[in-house]
């Protein structure tokens, strides 16, 4: 049963409102945790199954998450959602390659807006919500740490008390443990090499219910009515059965099947967790307060919604016949029937030559969601929100210095006619005026399987001194600890490309495995960044 926490909010908020919430800056922080969180192909991940073995990885990225932050002491104010996890792997009390293959996957979808610590928030998020589950409200701003933590992650062969004890330092009630050991054990189960005591069989790997891969409540029902085979409830060793003491520490109470009128299901005391719904809502609440326990200094942002409209970030290319080629993306959600979408954009230097009709341009393309992203899977906003995307590809004189664009949203829902979408008045802007551009196409063009060549535009009428690239490496052996590296490049001079009558074209060799990058340009010694984290495909391809 799905169950959408938050998208009666955004329904309420599209029809009721003419201020356009929630509008997160274009390339801010908050920008990127919406752009990764709705678009981006690691919700997919989320969906799949270890090559090796069959894991299913939404239930390692939910363990990695607990056992992160099963060393916090909510009283001192210290631990939590934070990393440590990466410096603790070698205690008895975090076995298993599963907790290793999940950071693993967090260090490959790394970008410097959304640190190791909030992708592993971030991926109980989609672990949930792609396994049928509900989905829980992203919070960003969590800090990585780079040491370990204490000890505290609870196991099987200890007693109650102490996993009383260690919950409630965790900050958890009994019946939260209670909430939050039947909802992380819906996924995943035990696997051998791990606990040979509960799995003597090689390679093995015993699930918690009949539905390993699907977040439910099968693991509550089936303890209820006594078919189940999870090992942490009826393995042969009374000792390791910690799911049996835990669920029956208050007489079966949150557990027990019982019918409730409606509005119970909102307090969560009342709520047994063998009613689908109530248990989707309970497993969001406790989720949500687990990935949302980090140490007494860190302040989270408020929870990322999806954005009413927003826009990609912007591709560039310098054609031969003295004209840029200019491709961007707009999304709108609940798109009425007449949604339209125009980009403007202003002359720097002519402004009187920048007529509505002379520096503006239709989107090329336009497409109902689905819409597929370039995993060519549903992205998570496809299953949530009914959405819009519009592809604008046009081309501008070299000569035009546009300082600024905006766009113009036709539709029905907006009250007021039109939607001006200027990035909160602002516009949306790039530095150096075009002087300088990473070349999406020539650089697309000039990359193999085995290398990457960026090649970045350069107008020779104003050269800088220097132009290089910091990209995040995340190739195996970069990265000790799961942490993604930074490396740096200079680009130079590359006469091998035809230069155009504007733009000569500098390039610089970048390892294939890299996840984002950061373009800076240093002219008359001053410095000035250009693209700040960017990825270089459009997570959006609808062309
Ligand atoms: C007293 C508390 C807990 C104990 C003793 C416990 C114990 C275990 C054990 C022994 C395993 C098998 C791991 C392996 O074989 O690699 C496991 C797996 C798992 N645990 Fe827990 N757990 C506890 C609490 C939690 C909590 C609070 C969550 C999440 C909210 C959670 C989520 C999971 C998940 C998702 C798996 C499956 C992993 C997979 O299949 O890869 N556990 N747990
Ligand atoms: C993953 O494995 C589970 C069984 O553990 C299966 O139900 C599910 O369909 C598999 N998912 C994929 C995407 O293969
Ligand atoms: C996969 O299973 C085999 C036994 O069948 C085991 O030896 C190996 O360690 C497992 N690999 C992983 C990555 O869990
Ligand atoms: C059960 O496991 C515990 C902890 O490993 C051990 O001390 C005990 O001897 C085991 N009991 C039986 C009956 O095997
Ligand atoms: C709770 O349920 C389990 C599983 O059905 C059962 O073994 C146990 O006796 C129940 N506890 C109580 C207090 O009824
Ligand atoms: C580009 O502009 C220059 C200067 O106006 C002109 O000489 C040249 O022919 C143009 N090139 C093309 C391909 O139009
Ligand atoms: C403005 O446009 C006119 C007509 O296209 C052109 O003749 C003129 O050179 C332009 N002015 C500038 C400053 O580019």
């Amino acid at each position: 049963m799905r169950f959408f926490l938050f998208l009666p909010f955004l329904l309420l908020r599209a029809q009721t409102s003419l201020a356009i919430v929630p509008f997160y800056p274009w390339l801010s922080s908050l920008w990127h945790y919406e752009d990764l969180l709705y678009l981006s192909p690691y919700f997919n991940t989320a969906k799949t199954n270890r090559t090796v073995n069959g894991s299913v990885i939404a239930a390692e990225w939910v363990r990695v998450a607990y056992h992160d932050m099963a060393n916090a002491n909510v009283g001192a104010g210290t631990g939590g959602i934070d990393m440590s996890i990466a410096f603790e792997l070698d205690r008895p009390e975090n076995p298993g390659q599963g907790l290793k293959d999940a950071l693993n996957d967090f260090r490959t979808i790394y970008s410097p807006n959304v640190n190791m610590a909030d992708s592993i928030a971030m991926g109980v998020v989609f672990a949930l919500a792609s396994s049928g589950g509900p989905l829980i409200p992203f919070r960003g701003g969590r800090i990585q740490v780079n040491s370990a933590g204490p000890l505290g992650v609870p196991q099987p062969q200890e007693s109650l008390e102490s996993h009383i004890e260690a919950f409630r330092r965790q900050g958890f009630s009994t019946t939260e443990m209670i909430q939050l050991v039947a909802c992380g054990h819906s996924l995943g189960g035990v696997r051998n090499p791990d606990f040979v005591n509960m799995v003597p069989e090689d390679g093995v790997h015993k699930f918690f219910d009949s539905s390993q891969a699907t977040f439910d409540n099968n693991v509550i029902t089936e303890y209820l009515d006594s078919t189940t085979q999870n090992p942490l409830a009826v393995t042969q060793n009374a000792t390791f059965r910690s799911d049996l003491r835990i669920f029956n520490s208050d007489g079966n109470k949150t557990m027990q099947a019982y019918v409730l009128p409606l509005f119970l299901y909102l307090r969560s005391d009342f709520s047994s967790l063998a009613n689908p719904d109530a248990f989707a809502s309970t497993c969001a609440t406790v989720m949500e307060k687990m990935i949302n326990t980090v140490p007494s200094g860190v302040k989270l942002t408020e929870p990322v919604e999806p954005a009413q409209f927003t826009v990609a970030r912007m591709f560039l290319t310098a054609q031969a016949a003295n004209q840029t080629q200019i491709s961007v993306t707009t999304r709108w959600l609940n798109p009425s029937s007449n949604n339209k979408v125009t980009i403007f954009w202003s002359d720097k230097l002519h402004p009187s030559n920048c007529s509505r009709e002379i520096c503006s341009a239709t989107a090329k393309t336009m497409s109902d969601q689905p819409v597929e992203p370039v995993s060519f899977a549903p992205s998570m906003l496809a299953i949530i929100n009914p959405h819009r995307f519009h592809k604008f590809v046009f081309s501008i004189s070299s000569t035009v210095v546009p300082d600024k664009f905006w766009f113009e949203v036709e539709d029905s829902a907006v009250k007021s006619g039109l939607f001006i979408g200027d990035n909160g008045g602002q516009g949306f802007t790039r530095a150096d005026n075009l002087d300088v551009f990473l070349d999406t196409v020539r650089t697309t063009e000039a990359t193999t399987d085995s290398s990457l060549k960026f090649v970045v535009a350069v107008r020779k009428s104003n050269r800088p001194s220097k132009i290089s690239i910091e990209y995040v490496d995340i190739s195996a052996d970069a990265a000790p600890d799961f942490n993604p590296n930074i490396g740096t490049k200079d680009f130079s001079l590359d006469s091998s490309i035809a230069p155009t009558f504007e733009y000569e074209f500098w390039t610089a060799p970048v390892p294939v495995l890299f996840s984002t990058y950061t373009l800076s340009v240093v002219r008359d010694g001053k410095s000035i960044i250009l693209d700040e984290n960017q990825i270089l495909a459009d997570r959006v391809n609808i062309l």
